[in-house]
């Protein structure tokens, strides 16, 4: 039997050869689960050529993946290495995924909120990424913590605390290693389907129960379009849902720095402030977003009726000071030196510091905040290539907040880079990132869509007809 471009079809019982499958790709012929299953297994084997693999990525990306092919390769993914298995727990085991910004420290409030309030939270979490910072780099700015555990001391510190911060380990979802790779060196990151596959398998490896997906919008969002924002965010849901992972998305702004701090120890001094109940006015949008996640994660965990429940419960558990023991309990279980949280700014000890001081009076206008995004990682704060070490004291504090007022001379940032030298570049990309003018600027929502069950799916069919 052929298909009509003469290509051989594939049943489940026939050979598969990878040459078959990318020409049909390249044909934009669309694969079945078996032949993307091949793909996946290939990858995660070794069996299939990195040549092969790069050939089908770019047919993949020029071509798209359908709905069915992006389900199929996540699951495909999800399967190919060992898994976590969140049974033994005793609770519903929920995470929380952001696709990435600045100053984007979440996951150091959500996980002990959630956790506080009965939630389970296997959170396996990355590295900073281009002009985004990585949330292992920040925790592992603490002295001794640990982010590759095994499964089993992950289990643990889980059973014992009720969250963990990890690194992926090397026997999980061992596909999207080898094709995460290949992505970077051969320009195939930004396929819709090919980042829902990659981002959901690691996520669905770990076992959850549910999964609230934090998708940035605005200048410092790895994707800039609104449409392929909503696009992703829904078939993420409508695919972790087939999966049997109930998920929700939530659409939030990235036009801006998230909270005060960016860099690596600074947004964890942030992140004990508000867990030790204060309230500075530069972090009240983290704190916000943050409630709001974590309520959903505690809704979603079955503690809570409603997202708005859960947020009640998630705030309990800030002024309360639950969350704060359990962000120190799994510090220290997992290596961390807790007795520098007694005193986070004397622990601070960046290299060169300089305060910068708006140019003229007005409004602050715009943000580019990938810029932003860049000023920090020039700090120190980030890395220019994979592997190398990150200055866990360098950052940026933000001050200024869009739609604030300011005047001339007044401190709208502090910089802190490893070296003197490492100053200039920031304070040039700062400069040019922030706009000052006399109109006020239109307010941007924090959440402008949530995308559920309930609605994913109709998206996703109007998009694609
Ligand atoms: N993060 C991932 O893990 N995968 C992608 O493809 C993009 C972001």
């Amino acid at each position: 039997m052929t298909n009509d471009r003469n290509l051989p079809a594939s049943r489940a019982s026939a050979p598969l050869h990878m040459i078959d499958i990318i020409r049909k790709k390249r044909d934009k012929v669309e694969l079945n689960a078996h032949e993307i299953g091949f793909v996946a297994a290939g990858a995660a084997d070794g069996s299939i050529a990195a040549d092969q693999l790069a050939a089908w990525l770019m047919a993949a990306w020029l071509n798209g993946l359908s709905l069915d092919e992006t389900r199929a390769l996540t699951l495909a993914m999800r399967d190919s290495g060992e898994k976590f298995s969140t049974a033994r727990l005793g609770k519903k085991a929920v995470d929380k995924h952001s696709s990435g910004g600045v100053g984007d420290k979440t996951s150091f409030l959500v996980a002990p909120l959630a956790a506080a309030c009965g939630v389970a939270v296997p959170m396996i979490s990355g590295r900073a990424l281009g002009h985004t910072g990585g949330t292992l780099d920040k925790l592992e700015s603490i002295p001794g913590y640990r982010t590759a555990l095994t499964l089993a001391e992950f289990e643990a510190v889980i059973q014992k605390c009720g969250a963990s911060i990890v690194s992926q380990t090397p026997t999980l979802v061992p596909a999207d290693r080898v094709l995460y790779a290949l992505r970077d060196r051969t320009g195939t990151v930004e396929n819709k389907g090919l980042i829902c596959a990659s981002i959901l398998s690691k996520k669905l490896a770990a076992g959850l129960d549910a999964l609230v997906l934090d998708v940035k919008t605005g200048s410092g969002a790895f994707l800039r379009k609104m449409e392929d924002t909503e696009f992703l965010a829904a078939l993420m849901v409508a695919t972790a849902e087939a999966a049997g992972t109930r998920t929700v998305a939530l659409l939030t702004d990235m036009g801006q720095p998230l909270g005060r701090a960016a860099g690596n120890w600074i947004e964890i001094m942030e992140c004990l402030e508000l867990l030790r109940g204060e309230r500075p006015a530069a972090s009240e949008d983290l704190r916000e977003l943050s409630l709001i996640l974590a309520g959903w994660m505690i809704h979603l965990g079955g503690q809570a009726d409603t997202a708005e429940d859960g947020y009640r419960r998630a705030e309990a558990a800030l002024e309360n000071g639950s969350a704060l023991r359990i962000f120190q309990e799994m510090v220290a279980l997992q290596g961390g030196d807790v007795t520098i949280f007694d005193d986070p700014g004397g622990f601070h000890k960046p290299g060169a510091t300089c305060v910068v001081e708006a140019w003229q009076s007005g409004y602050v206008s715009d943000m580019d905040t990938t810029a932003l995004g860049w000023a920090v990682q020039r700090t120190g704060a980030g890395r220019e290539k994979a592997g190398e070490p990150v200055d866990p004291h360098a950052g940026i504090e933000f001050y200024a907040r869009r739609g604030a007022r300011i005047e001339r001379g007044q401190p709208i940032a502090v910089i802190y880079a490893t070296t003197e030298e490492k100053l200039r570049e920031p304070i040039e990309l700062l400069r040019g990132a922030i706009a000052i003018s006399d109109a006020v600027p239109a307010l941007v929502p924090q959440i402008s869509r949530i995308f559920t069950h309930e609605n994913a799916g109709s998206y996703l069919r109007n998009a694609v007809t």
